[in-house]
């Protein structure tokens, strides 16, 4: 979904999420999401010690977030959205970008995730930075009985050494914070 702030550049600040974002990240979700997380739900997740949840914010608002989960050779998002009043401005790249640059080829190598087959837009998204469809996860999910596809990002070694550790990829390069 574009809006009237389409393209416009939009300041953000990425840091970990907080309990007083939720109401925010709560919003961001619903709008996001036919078959939407509870409150519940991402209390649930974040209180595992694997689990971590990453906020974007501007000046005022919390506008985007990311759930994931380390394991020990991949990083795997669970939940990931950023409020359609701010879509296309670079900010899911952004958030992205951390991520990757979390990745090293020699202890975490891959991000995981799994895209709802209907989810045209985040497969694109994921696309555009590399990620590869590598299994399709038959009647994934228990709302819908929907299939979903497991997407993919690997560090490449020559990556890797080409822009030294901690930056492997191209979506690193385009992190502005
Ligand atoms: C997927 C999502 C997080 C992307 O966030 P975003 O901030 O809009 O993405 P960006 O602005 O950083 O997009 C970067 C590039 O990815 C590609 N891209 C992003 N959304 C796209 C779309 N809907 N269709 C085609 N390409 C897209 C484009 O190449 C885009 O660059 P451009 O705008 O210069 O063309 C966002 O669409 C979203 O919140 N979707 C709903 C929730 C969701 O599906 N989450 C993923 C669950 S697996």
């Amino acid at each position: 979904m574009s809006t009237g702030r389409a393209k416009e550049k939009v300041r953000i600040h990425i840091r970990w999420m907080i309990r007083r974002d939720m109401a925010e990240v709560l919003a961001t979700e619903l709008a996001s999401f036919d078959h939407a997380w509870t409150e519940d739900d991402f209390l649930r997740c974040l209180r595992q010690r694997n689990c971590i949840g990453m906020v974007a914010e501007t000046d005022d608002r919390v506008i985007g977030f990311m759930i994931y989960e380390l394991h020990r050779s991949r990083l795997h998002i669970l939940n990931f959205a950023v409020h359609p009043e701010y879509r296309r401005t670079g900010i899911g790249r952004q958030m992205l970008g951390k991520l990757v640059n979390k990745l090293s080829t020699h202890r975490r190598q891959k991000i995981t995730l799994a895209v709802r087959e209907s989810n045209l837009d985040a497969q694109m998204f994921f696309r555009q930075y590399d990620f590869k469809a590598t299994r399709v996860l038959r009647k994934y999910y228990e709302d819908s009985g929907e299939d979903a596809f497991q997407m993919e990002f690997r560090v490449e070694e020559e990556h890797a050494e080409e822009m030294g550790e901690g930056s492997v990829n191209r979506i690193a390069q385009y992190e502005e914070n």
